[in-house]
Order: C-alpha cells, then structure tokens, then sequence
C-alpha cells in the first residue's frame, strides 16, 4: 500500500472541526481514503450497506476493473489464463503468486493428486443426509466437517499447516461433490483415479459405474476445466468476504470455507446458474422463442419480482470477460455433442440479443455474466441443474483458500467487526405484563 501525495478532508456543516485522512494507491484500480481513524476522530461511522464504496481489505490476488470488463489473476488476463493454463496451474498462481515452472507444476499436480481421497468416514457422515436433499445443502455439511477429520492442519499461525489444509481443500472437494450427487441418484461411489487429470478425474467420479469401462472425452474435460478456471477466484465477492469475515475470528479454514459455500448458494451470487436454466426451461416449456418478449416484459416490470437470471452484475457495467469465454465454451460444447440446435441455447441467445438492444438493460448497464451461459454447458456434459452451484464452489475454493490464507499472514488483520446505524427504539423501561 502506497500512500499518495494527496489527503482527503471531510468537512461538517454543524460547525464540528474537519478531519484529513490518508489516501493510499493500489497498483491499478481506484485510490481508498483511509478511514480507520474516522470514528475516534469524529464519534461517526461511514454508512455504507452493500460495501458499494468501501474497500475491505488489502489483497494482491484478483484485479477487476468493471468499466473495462477485465478480469486478472495476479496480474495475468482471464482470456490468456483459459486459454493457455489448465485449473491446477490456476491454482498455484493464485496460491503462490506466480506461475509454475514444469517441475514445480509437477510436484504442485502430484501432491493435490496425492490428497484426493476423503477419510472413509465421510461415507457415513454423508449418508445421515435425505437422498433428496439439495446437493449444496450437503456441500455446506461435509465441508464444515473437514474439520472434524483433519485436526492436524487446523494451525492457522502455522504456514505449513495451511498450506496443507489448502490442499486438502482443493483435491478432495472434487471428491465430496462427486460423492453428494451419486448419493442423490442412488448410485456407488467412485474413488478418485490418481492417473487421471485433476478435471478427468472429477468427471470419472461424477459419471462412471463400476459395471462398465469410463472413457473421458477430452473435449469436455477442457470446457469442465475452463469454468473451473473461470470461476476461480473473483476479489471480494460476497462469498469471499464471507470466508474472510469468518476466518478472521481465528476459526479453522475448513469452518471458513463452509461459510463460503453457504454464501455462494443464494440465488443472487452462485445460485444464479441454476437460476438461470431453470428461467430457460420454464421459458422453453411454455412457448420457447416466441414467448420471449412477454417474459422481457414481466423482467422489466418491477412488481413481476422477475429477473432476468446470469444478467447484471455488481462490478461489471460493461461486459462480463467470462461470459464471452463461457459462450465459445458452450459453442465448443454443443459442437462436439452434436447438439448445435439445442432450444435453450437458441433460447438464451434470442434473449441477450434482445435486451442488449433493450433500454431497460442498457441504461441499468446490466449485460450477460458467466452464469447465463455455464448452465446450458453444465447442462450438455450431463451434470444436472442441482449440482451447478456445487460445481461453482469446487472451482472457488481455491479463491476463498487463496484470499483466507492472505487475510491471516497479513499483520494487519484484525476480527472483521461492521458498525451500524441503530434506528431502533430508544431507551425505554419493561412494563409490568398487565400494563402492556
Ligand atoms: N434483471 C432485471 N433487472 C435487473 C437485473 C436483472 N438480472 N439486475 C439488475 N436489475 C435492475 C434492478 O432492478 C435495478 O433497477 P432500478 O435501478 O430501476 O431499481 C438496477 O438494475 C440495479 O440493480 P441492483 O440489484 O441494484 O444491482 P446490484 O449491483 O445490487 O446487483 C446482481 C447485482 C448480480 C445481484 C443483479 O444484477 C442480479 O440480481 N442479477 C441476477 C442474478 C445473477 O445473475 N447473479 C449472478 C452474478 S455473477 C456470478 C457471481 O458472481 O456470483
């Protein structure tokens, strides 16, 4: 953090004495007014619901700039990322910094492979849960319960330990996904294949039976890959500032993530894919195509309720870089699965074409983001609309386990701890019950 040459002065009207703060820079991105010292200097707290100007915390990992539509990973494009890394050399650039060189992209790979099995008590952890229970609902259960099983990397001062944890996480939440969605349909569950890669592998437990030979198509392994790379990391998201805000109480990382995933599943943040494909089939199921300008209709009517879902997005008001590479994703999709003429894809691009022509859309700035499309691709490589959210947590643990792990070598952390403004009732005396 550097400080700027420049100070900012907040002034009163009720005659109280102006106070001057330090402004810092970041390295790109808009300068902060520190404000640390508003509330001993003035006795008043900022008002700021939403964190729509306030910047929570100091990090070197993700970089949005929304006006642009850009999207870097420790400095590193998206676009360049998706097309030239796979999700685990991902990984260790967010972890670590930088990208690996081979050999250390190969020991990276064969200590996350070496860690993908779950303690075989999860097994009957996991079969405590209905069979018909929302696979994001067990997500929340057995990843809290990590830390019940692996005591030993719960150390949070220890950086060995967390490293170790943050592995643990990432390899086996494949595993524990794969596992909650066999559960639901009733099916074995299939033990990891070290010899496959990080995504193969997941797609193997996810849709291999012990009865018959998995092959993998390579195709798909690299568009399952690609939107975990997409979905690795994305600053202070509400998720994250979740897993920060619970971490910075101490508690272990695998506590820290749950919270995580309880946050990613509301239907505003990663609960949005599922969202959106279900608007897509209902749409599809009542009319198709030529219903669609009644459904804009009812989107753009306020008292409807109805919005329309993978569009909009908090920091983008431009486009959403994700959402252009998860459309080619799609097209690459669809492609190889012979499905080029499948409704909803047709159905989802009637739409965007026509509410980015739409005033209503325009003047909100409200564009595609990268759940309008990764449900009709999750859809095609077979992985049913319940699990997307699921999906999206795998691929953002890495962010979360990233961003925790900076928060707590940061030496400035401190509990996370919001103020209010109380518009309650004042001071006032119980009465007696009969006077009441
Ligand atoms: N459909 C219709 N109207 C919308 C939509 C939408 N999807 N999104 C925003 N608006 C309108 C909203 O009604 C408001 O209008 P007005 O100014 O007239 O009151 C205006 O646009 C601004 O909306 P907001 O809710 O104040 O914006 P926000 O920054 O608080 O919300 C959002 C961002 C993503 C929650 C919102 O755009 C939304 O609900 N989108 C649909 C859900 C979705 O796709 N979420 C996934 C986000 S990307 C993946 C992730 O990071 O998790």
């Amino acid at each position: 953090m550097k400080p700027s040459d420049s100070k900012a002065t907040l002034s009163f009207s009720d005659g109280s004495p102006s106070v001057e703060f330090p402004i810092y820079k970041g390295t790109i991105g808009p300068d902060v007014v520190d404000i640390r010292k508003l509330y001993s200097a003035t006795g008043k707290f900022t008002y700021d619901p939403g964190y729509l100007s306030t910047a929570a915390c100091e990090s070197k990992i993700t970089y949005i700039d929304g006006d642009k539509g850009e999207l870097l990973y420790r400095g590193y494009p998206i676009e360049q990322l998706a097309t030239n890394c796979d999700y685990l050399e991902t990984c260790y650039l967010l972890l670590n910094g930088e990208l690996p060189n081979v050999q250390q992209r190969a020991e990276f790979v064969s200590t996350v492979t070496k860690h993908t099995m779950v303690h075989e008590q999860m097994h009957f952890f996991l079969r405590g849960f209905r069979r018909d229970a929302h696979p994001m609902a067990v997500m929340v259960g057995l990843v809290g319960a990590m830390s019940a099983f692996y005591h030993d990397s719960m150390d949070i001062n220890d950086p060995k330990q967390r490293e170790i944890s943050a592995i643990r996480l990432i390899a086996k939440i494949p595993t524990l996904v794969a596992m909650a969605y066999k559960y639901t349909i009733g099916q074995p569950f299939i033990y990891p294949d070290n010899e496959l890669s990080y995504t193969a592998n997941f797609m193997r437990m996810m849709f291999a039976v012990p009865a018959e030979k998995y092959k993998s198509n390579e195709v798909l392994v690299r568009a399952l890959d690609r939107i975990f790379i997409l979905h690795a990391d994305h600053e202070q998201n509400a998720s994250t500032s979740t897993v920060r805000l619970c971490g910075s109480s101490g508690t272990n990382p695998f506590a820290a993530i749950a919270a995580g995933v309880a946050c990613l599943w509301g239907p505003a943040h990663g609960g949005a894919n599922e969202a959106c494909l279900t608007m897509l089939e209902q749409l599809n199921a009542n009319g198709g195509v030529a219903k669609v300008g009644e459904f804009m209709e009812q989107v753009k009517d306020k008292n409807s309720g109805v919005r329309l879902m993978g569009f909009g997005h908090r920091v983008y008001k431009n486009f959403d870089p994700r959402a252009k590479l998860m459309q080619e994703t799609c097209k690459e999709v669809l492609a190889e699965l012979g499905l080029e003429k499948d409704p909803l894809f047709k159905l989802a691009v009637a739409m965007e074409k026509i509410a980015l022509e739409d005033d209503y859309f325009v003047s909100r700035k409200l564009y595609p983001n990268v759940d309008y499309y990764s449900g009709i691709v999750q859809r095609a490589l077979g992985i049913p609309t319940s699990l997307f959210t699921g999906i999206f947590a795998l691929a953002r643990t890495v962010g979360w386990i990233a961003q925790w792990n900076e928060m707590i070598a940061d030496p400035e952390y401190k509990i996370g701890r919001p103020r209010q403004l109380f518009t309650g009732a004042a001071p006032r005396n119980v009465k007696p019950i009969a006077q009441r």
